[in-house]
């Protein structure tokens, strides 16, 4: 998901308590983030180019190296499930660039309830716009992926009280994808991913259509979905299966990337290079006989 919605810009009197909130919902992550060495989190620590997202977790990580077990006390003492508009057991279970992630269990199974760290600390009208901002993005990549299979999972947006801090935030909910999760491409090398597709001609129609859509969307003066946040694109097993699902619909703005987040638009096009060498690689049979997603299929170069 795409961290900052540049369009909403907090009022003044919510933009002074902001800098607090994230550094408490960055404390709060900290259980749930990988070990590191200590030499890690001091280099975190002096850096001054680290975000303070990233300082506060180290912080409360080489506390618990003194104090075992104090990341799991931090996080739970600043997540409060008082206020929550709904019943059931939650629990802290991941995140992101953009998103602090709880898993909530209920007799209606189990969902990923998703803050978008962005809006913590603006006031309702602005969290607003930033729900409304991020749905519109998973509306437009459900239209664009969701032709053939539905890749992309169903999310709703709301603004709700929130568990980071008990503080009012905008947030998604979605089924809960169980684990193990792993990224369709980073978490698989080619060859995996071709056997994967010999082996199973449902999942090479929906990478065909996946990459397909992918593929044409990547134009200049384009948006397209961001395949290079880590688990943004799953493969995962459902039903005995294994399927593709879309659980981030973050967007890059092509030509605002290329510019301005260099690096990152260079680790985009390599995942676009993999992409369509994939494509070339599965069989021209494979291609002929699938849905129509391939037949719509153009590889824009
Ligand atoms: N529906 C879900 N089910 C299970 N885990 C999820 C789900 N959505 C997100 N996660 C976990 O939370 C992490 C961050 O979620 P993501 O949607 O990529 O948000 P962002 O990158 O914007 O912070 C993922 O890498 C994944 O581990
Ligand atoms: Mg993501």
């Amino acid at each position: 998901m795409n961290p900052p919605v540049s369009n909403v810009q907090a009022s003044s009197r919510s933009s002074r308590r902001r800098p607090f909130l994230l550094l408490g919902d960055s404390a709060v992550t900290a259980s749930v983030r990988p070990r590191q060495a200590v030499k890690a989190h001091l280099s975190i620590l002096l850096n001054r180019k680290s975000r303070s997202f990233d300082k506060a977790s180290s912080v409360v990580q080489l506390f618990d190296r003194v104090a075992p077990g104090s990341a799991e006390w931090v996080s739970r003492t600043l997540s409060s499930h008082r206020r929550l508009p709904f019943r059931g057991r939650m629990g802290l279970c991941g995140f992101g660039t953009g998103t602090t992630v709880f898993i909530l269990e209920s007799d209606q199974g189990k969902k990923a309830l998703k803050i978008l760290r962005g809006s913590l600390g603006l006031n309702l009208e602005e969290q607003l716009q930033v729900a409304r901002e991020y749905r519109r993005k998973y509306r437009m990549i459900k239209t664009q992926y969701n032709r053939d299979d539905p890749l992309v999972v169903p999310s709703s947006y709301i603004v709700m009280s929130s568990p980071v801090l008990g503080m009012r935030a905008a947030a998604v909910i979605q089924p809960y994808i169980p684990g193990p999760r792993k990224d369709l491409l980073q978490g698989h090398s080619d060859e995996e991913l071709l056997k994967l597709f010999d082996a199973s001609p449902r999942l090479r129609r929906q990478f065909l259509g996946f990459a397909g859509q992918f593929v044409s969307s990547c134009r200049p003066n384009s948006h397209c979905l961001d395949v290079v946040g880590e688990e943004n694109v799953l493969l995962v097993e459902e039903d005995g299966h294994l399927q593709i699902r879309i659980i981030d619909t973050g967007i890059f703005d092509l030509d605002r990337i290329r510019v301005e987040a260099r690096e990152r638009y260079a680790r985009f096009e390599l995942c676009l290079e993999r992409i369509r060498s994939l494509l070339e690689r599965i069989p021209a049979r494979a291609h002929a006989v699938s849905v129509d997603g391939a037949s719509r299929m153009r590889i824009a170069r």
